[in-house]
């Protein structure tokens, strides 16, 4: 069975202040979901729904359902560990933690106590592999993380939710601290996740969701406006105020 999540008929409320409406949207397949609009129409808070950061604000509250799965994910069916380890989130701001390269990937397994030493290094490796650290990052593992180049540090943090193995993985802007080279090596690595994991990126770069992405979704004032083919969204969008957006006739 195929891993998915449905969002149906999603709104948000920060306290009076509504920020999401009525949001549809579906992460399977494997595609790569790529979230636009203009500065402040919501994109960040319905990622954050999916694995339920925007519980930690004060005052939010939450209409209609995400399904993982078929689960409710706002049910006390789903355990929310559970979720966050299912859908992970990368920030926009590489979020290392200040311990060795090898206590940072390692950190989920200790969460769930995970003690088999062998098997744990062997994970470590896995996930540096796949998140092609391994060559550069292998003879300085008990180096600490916060000293590595940024690009480094975010794909640390990627490699960090591999090794948990989730099914999706979100990404908040994950580029927007790097240079365009480093960039290039993220969204290379991004299209190649994309064969296991299921993933949603947040970006302002509008090139980037052109190249990288699969499905594209245009958010203006908390409402989707138009979700498709990202090939549909640039070269021909239903809705005027896309074509505005993407022709940079916006505001
Ligand atoms: N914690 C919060 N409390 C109250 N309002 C919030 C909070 N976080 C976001 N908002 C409001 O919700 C709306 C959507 O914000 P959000 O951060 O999701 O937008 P965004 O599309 O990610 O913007 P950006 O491109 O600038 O990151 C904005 O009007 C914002 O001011
Ligand atoms: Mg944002």
């Amino acid at each position: 069975m195929p891993k998915i999540i449905k969002v149906k008929q999603l709104d948000l409320y920060y306290n009076q202040f509504q920020a999401l409406k009525s949001v549809n949207m579906d992460v399977d397949n494997n595609n790569i979901i790529g979230l636009i609009g203009p500065s402040g129409c919501g994109k960040s808070t319905l990622l954050r729904t999916l694995n339920r950061m925007n519980d930690l604000i004060e005052g939010v509250k939450i209409k209609g359902e995400i399904l993982l799965d078929g689960v409710n994910i706002y049910s006390s069916q789903m355990e929310i560990y559970e979720l966050r380890k299912r859908v992970g989130m990368v920030f926009q701001r590489p979020n290392p933690f200040p311990l060795s390269i090898f206590e940072n990937v390692s950190f989920g397994l200790k969460v769930e106590r995970f003690t088999d030493k062998k098997k744990t290094a062997e994970i470590v490796e896995k996930s540096l592999q796949a998140a092609w650290l391994w060559d550069d990052l292998k003879d300085k593992l008990n180096e600490s993380a916060i000293k590595l180049p940024l690009y480094q540090q975010q794909l640390l943090c990627i490699a960090r939710l591999l090794a948990v193995e989730p099914e999706v993985i979100l990404m908040d802007e994950p580029c927007s601290a790097l240079d365009p080279i480093a960039t290039m090596k993220v969204e290379e690595l991004m299209l190649e996740l994309k064969k296991e994991y299921h993933i949603v990126i947040v970006t302002h770069n509008m090139q980037q969701a052109a190249r990288i992405s699969d499905l594209c979704g245009y958010m203006l004032l908390g409402e989707m406006i138009e979700f498709g083919k990202t090939s549909d969204i640039f070269t021909n969008p239903r809705d005027k105020r896309t074509q505005d957006y993407i022709t940079g006739r916006y505001g």
